[in-house]
C-alpha cells in the first residue's frame, strides 16, 4: 500500500524493515465489530495460505488526521474521521499507483445509501490509479452478510496468489487494534442499571422493557457529540468577544515559571475562542460544581451567585442531580419465538435487559459495559420547522428523545412548529408503552397531536401509515413547508410501507405521477 499519512499508530509503532515481501494490509471499519472480525479471520486465513507473503490488520481510525467533525454519510464510528479525510483530500494522484486492491462493504439494502462508503472509497482508489483487483463487494446483512464475504474471499483468493511473488519464510504479524479515546465498540464504559420497568400490562403474552444506564461519571456525554455551531456563536455571544480572538491559558507552575509546552493542548497553546468552544469546551454537558463555584466569583449579580453556590453546596445535591443529564434510555423488545425445529430462541441482549437488576432494588445491581453512537438521527436545527415522527412499538424510543428536547427547547422560550406523532401498538389495554408520558407531552405543547393505530382491537389491522393516509394533506402541508420526517422501527415491513405511503401521499397531493 502507498504511505498515506502519518497515522497516529505509525508513530507509536516504529516501521519494520521494508524488506522484500509483498505487504497486504487490511483496513477495517467497524461499528460492532463485524467488519473488524471479518478483516482479522481473512488475515488469519490468508497467512496460512501465503506465508511469503506479510499482512496486516489496520483500525481506520489510525488513519485519519487530527480533524474529527464527522460527515454526513454515515460511516462507522471508527471510520468516519478516516472517511471525511479521504474524501476531502485532494492531490493524492500518486500514492495508489503501485496499488492493487479490493474493498468490500458492509451494508444493509434496507437503507437508501446502501453500502455507500465502500461504493466511494473503492472509485476513489480507482480514479486516483489504484489497480482493482475484484469488483466492490457489497455485503449485505438484511440477508446473509457472511455468505456475501465468503464469496467475495473466494474472488480475491486467485488475485492474492497471483501478487505473492517471493517464498520467504514466515514472521509474525502486528495487529494494532489501538484503543480510541472515547468509548466505543472496543472500549465501552461500565455502567450501571439504574431503573428497570417492564412497559406492556400484564395481560400481554410479550414484553417490552425500559431501563436507565446510569453514565455519570463515565464522560460518555462529552464534547464533540452533538455541539452545534448555533451553541458555539451563542456563548461567543454571551462572552462578548469575536470568535476570532485569539489567547491561551497559562497555569503557573510552583516556581511561578508558566505551565506551558507544544504538549499541552489548545487553549494552553494559543488558540482562536472559535476553536477553543468548538473543539476543547463542552459546552453541552452540565458543568461540575467546581466550576459552578467558580462561575459563582464571576457572576454580578448576588441572586445569581447564591444560586449557583446553592447547587454546588450538599443541600443543592438533589436539585443538581436534576438538571444533570446522566441517564441513557433504552427500550427494549423481548426476543423470545420458537424456531421452525421447536427450540425457544431467546435473544440474547433483550433477555439480560429483560433480567437486568436495577440499582432502585439492589446496591448489587447490573453494569453492562456500553457506548453511545453517535447518530445522525436528530432534530432539525431550527425547531419552528414541522416534523412527522413515526414510531410503532419499540420504534417509538429516539422519539421520547426529541420530545424531551422539545419539551426543553421549549421551557427555555423556544418557538416550536407543529410535531405529530403516528404510533402503533397492538391494543390500548396491552402494550400501548409510554401513554401516561406522550399524553403529558401533548398536554404540554410539545406534540401537536398524538395518532395512534391499534392493530389488535377491531376486525381489520390498523397500522400507523393508515392513520397517514387519513392525514394526507395535513402530512402534506407539514412536509411542504419544509418539514421533516423520522421513521424508526421495524425496517423489513413497516419502514417499507410507510415509504410506500409517503409516495402514495405525495402522488395524490400533488396530482403527479
Ligand atoms: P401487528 O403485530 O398486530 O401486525 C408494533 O409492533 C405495532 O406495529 C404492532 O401493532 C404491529 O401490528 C405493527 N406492525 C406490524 N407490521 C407492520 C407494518 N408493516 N407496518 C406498520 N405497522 C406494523
Amino acid at each position: 500500500p502507498p504511505k498515506l499519512v502519518v497515522p497516529k499508530a505509525a508513530a507509536a509503532e516504529p516501521e519494520e524493515a521494508d524488506d522484500d515481501k509483498t505487504k497486504v494490509s487490511v483496513f477495517f471499519g467497524t461499528q460492532t465489530g463485524t467488519a473488524e472480525s471479518f478483516a482479522k479471520a481473512f488475515v488469519e486465513e490468508a497467512k496460512v495460505r501465503y506465508p511469503q507473503a506479510k499482512f496486516k490488520v489496520i483500525d481506520l481510525d489510525d488513519y485519519a488526521a487530527d480533524d474529527d467533525e464527522y460527515g454526513d454519510g454515515e460511516p462507522t464510528d471508527n471510520a468516519a474521521r478516516f472517511y471525511k479525510w479521504f474524501t476531502e483530500l485532494n492531490d493524492r494522484e500518486d500514492w495508489f499507483k503501485n496499488l492493487q486492491y479490493g474493498v468490500f462493504g458492509l451494508g444493509n439494502r434496507q437503507y437508501e445509501h446502501f453500502n455507500k462508503i465502500a461504493i466511494v472509497v473503492d472509485d476513489l482508489i480507482t480514479e486516483q490509479g489504484g489497480k482493482k483487483l475484484v469488483p466492490v463487494g457489497l455485503g449485505d446483512d438484511d440477508q446473509c452478510i457472511e455468505d456475501d464475504f465468503t464469496a467475495w474471499r473466494e474472488l480475491v483468493r486467485p488475485e492474492l496468489y497471483r501478487v505473492v511473488l517471493h517464498d520467504q519464510p514466515d514472521e509474525s504479524v502486528t495487529d494494532n487494534g489501538s484503543p480510541n479515546g472515547y468509548a466505543n465498540g472496543n472500549t465501552p464504559c461500565r455502567a450501571n442499571v439504574a431503573v428497570k420497568k417492564e412497559l406492556h400490562t400484564p395481560a400481554s403474552d410479550r414484553s417490552c422493557t425500559h431501563l436507565e444506564f446510569d453514565i455519570s461519571g463515565t464522560g460518555l456525554v462529552g464534547p464533540c457529540w452533538c455541539l452545534l455551531l448555533e451553541n458555539v456563536e451563542e456563548a461567543e455571544k454571551l462572552l462578548n468577544l469575536s470568535p476570532q480572538t485569539y489567547f491561551s491559558v497559562h497555569t503557573d507552575n510552583e516556581d511561578g515559571t508558566p505551565l506551558s509546552g507544544s504538549s499541552l493542548p489548545p487553549p494552553f497553546r494559543p488558540c482562536t475562542l472559535r476553536t477553543a468552544l468548538t473543539k476543547y469546551a463542552d459546552l453541552m454537558s452540565m458543568p461540575k460544581k467546581s466550576v459552578l463555584v467558580a462561575l459563582a466569583e464571576y457572576a454580578s449579580d448576588q441572586s445569581e451567585a447564591d444560586r449557583l453556590r446553592y447547587l454546588a453546596s450538599p443541600d443543592g445535591k438533589e436539585e443538581y442531580a436534576q438538571i444533570a443529564p446522566t441517564r441513557v434510555h433504552v427500550t427494549c423488545a423481548l426476543v423470545y419465538d420458537k424456531t421452525p425445529t421447536g427450540r425457544i430462541h431467546k435473544g440474547i441482549c433483550s433477555t439480560w435487559i429483560k433480567n437486568a437488576v436495577p440499582l432502585e432494588e439492589s446496591s448489587d445491581c447490573s453494569w453492562a459495559p456500553i457506548f453511545i453512537r453517535n447518530s445522525n438521527f436528530k432534530l432539525p436545527a431550527d425547531p419552528k420547522l414541522p416534523i412527522i415522527m413515526v414510531g410503532p412499538g419499540t420504534g417509538l424510543a429516539p422519539f421520547r428523545g426529541f420530545l424531551q428536547e422539545r419539551l426543553a427547547l421549549k421551557e427555555s422560550g423556544a418557538e416550536l412548529g407543529p410535531a405529530i406523532l403516528f404510533f402503533g401498538c397492538r391494543s390500548r389495554k396491552l402494550d400501548f408503552v409510554y401513554e401516561d408520558e406522550l399524553n403529558s407531552f401533548v398536554k404540554a405543547g410539545v406534540i401537536s397531536e398524538l395518532i395512534v393505530a391499534f392493530s389488535r382491537e377491531g376486525p381489520t389491522k390498523e397500522y400507523a401509515q393508515h392513520r397517514m393516509s387519513q392525514r394526507a394533506s395535513d402530512v402534506w402541508k407539514m412536509i411542504s413547508d419544509g418539514g421533516y420526517v423520522y421513521v424508526c422501527g421495524d425496517a423489513r415491513g413497516m419502514a417499507r410501507d410507510v415509504h410506500r405511503t409517503l409516495h402514495t401521499i405525495a402522488q395524490e397531493q400533488v396530482g403527479s405521477s
